[in-house]
């Protein structure tokens, strides 16, 4: 396994439609395993394939907390084939647009029909944050990102800037215990 670089935006390669997998290849077996890892360890709750630079349809989710069990999913061809008419405006980021979050309206319940990674067909009905991750996702195999459906305006990501000070400090409290050896 190896974690894959994230295109950002401004990249072609996310304005592109993805292609159908028509069979499973240990290729993409490896790609499946690479976005899990690439996802956890960019703290995401989703990642879609074309955003490692990989133009399938493949998309994989897990919207637990760091601290609750892992709830990983993995969908490969997936079609959203209900939405309800009841919508919700809420903030959304994503690992393609670094440091940024902004308001999008999507159903609240959607229906999903896809493949699992033996290729064997499922159906999923999903609420809230994950209607919202399974809309945001399959978006992405259509080349749209959520900068482009925006409902309000874009922001800065205070969280991360909050993160990043943190982190900061950590790796200046660091430094200070080198100097005092
Ligand atoms: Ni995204």
């Amino acid at each position: 396994m190896a974690i894959r670089i994230i295109r950002e935006i401004g990249d072609e390669i996310l304005t592109k439609k993805s292609k159908e997998v028509k069979e499973i290849t240990p290729r993409l077996k490896e790609l499946i395993e690479d976005m899990k890892e690439t996802m956890y360890d960019e703290g995401g709750v989703g990642i879609a394939a074309p955003q490692v630079g990989v133009l399938k349809r493949i998309v994989v989710i897990d919207i637990a907390d760091e601290e609750e069990e892992p709830d990983l999913h993995v969908f490969i061809n997936p079609v959203i084939t209900e939405r309800s008419e009841e919508e919700e405006n809420m903030k959304e980021a994503c690992l393609s647009v670094p440091g940024k979050c902004g308001p999008v309206l999507r159903p609240k319940h959607v229906k999903v029909e896809a493949l699992n990674e033996d290729m064997e067909p499922f159906e999923m009905e999903a609420d809230g944050i994950l209607a919202r991750a399974l809309c945001h996702e399959t978006d992405h195999l259509e080349g749209i990102l959520y900068t482009d459906r925006l409902n309000g305006p874009l922001e800065d990501m205070a969280d991360e800037e909050e993160e990043e000070l943190q982190r900061q400090e950590r790796q200046g409290k660091k430094r200070g215990k080198i100097r005092k050896k």
